[in-house]
């Protein structure tokens, strides 16, 4: 029997993202560690669970993690690139120093998601799952709902939900991400909803 589970009853829980970090193969074996099988099958059906537990550690997969998962597996690395590939929610690389999610859930699509969307691409020549050029932000589009769509629609930059945000104050957000500073409640642009006047 495969014992993928137990992992996350041992480990402690990720940390939320707080920055672009390097993966440390040394954390990587301590992941993999608790990764254990019996046979050739069980292991195969561990690979893609050891991939999203080093992913959700580090934000990414890097080349030299894919080969110590590929070899704690008994697999080959071809195979672990393969479902890198394939699956969209891997990162194969590392994310900026802040990471912005732009909800394109149902809500947020029909409050206007699609202009912010429009902003990261055409103002800043970003792409879903890019990062700036200076790496300080990463940007991902979601459409899924983030469970707050009262404040349709919606951005999170880190830990902090803003919204709602129209394209300028996408602008301004990512400006002052890549300047460093993360609040933008001064703008007009708030993680809660806007005062009614
Ligand atoms: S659809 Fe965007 S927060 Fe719910």
């Amino acid at each position: 029997m495969a014992h993928a589970e137990s992992a996350h009853a041992v480990l402690p829980v990720p940390a939320p993202f707080t920055g672009r970090q390097d993966v440390d193969p040394e954390v990587v074996r301590e992941l993999l560690s608790h990764f254990t099988f019996d046979d050739y099958e069980e292991a195969q059906e561990l690979i893609l669970s050891a991939l999203q537990e080093v992913n959700e550690h580090f934000g990414w997969v890097s080349p030299e993690a894919a080969q110590i998962v590929a070899e704690h597996l008994n697999t080959t690395v071809n195979r672990v690139f393969g479902l890198l590939t394939f699956y969209a929610d891997f990162r194969t690389e590392p994310r900026g120093h802040h990471h912005m999610l732009i909800c394109h859930g149902m809500a947020c699509y029909v409050m206007g998601s699609q202009a912010l969307v429009q902003e990261m691409q055409g103002g800043f020549g970003i792409d879903d799952g890019e990062t700036t050029a200076d790496e300080q932000v990463s940007i991902q589009v979601v459409n899924g709902c983030l469970g707050v769509c009262d404040l349709a629609p919606v951005v999170k930059l880190d830990d902090e939900y803003f919204g709602p945000v129209t394209a300028e104050e996408l602008t301004s957000l990512l400006n002052r991400a890549i300047g460093g500073q993360r609040a933008m409640r001064e703008k007009g642009v708030s993680n809660g909803p806007r005062p009614t006047k």
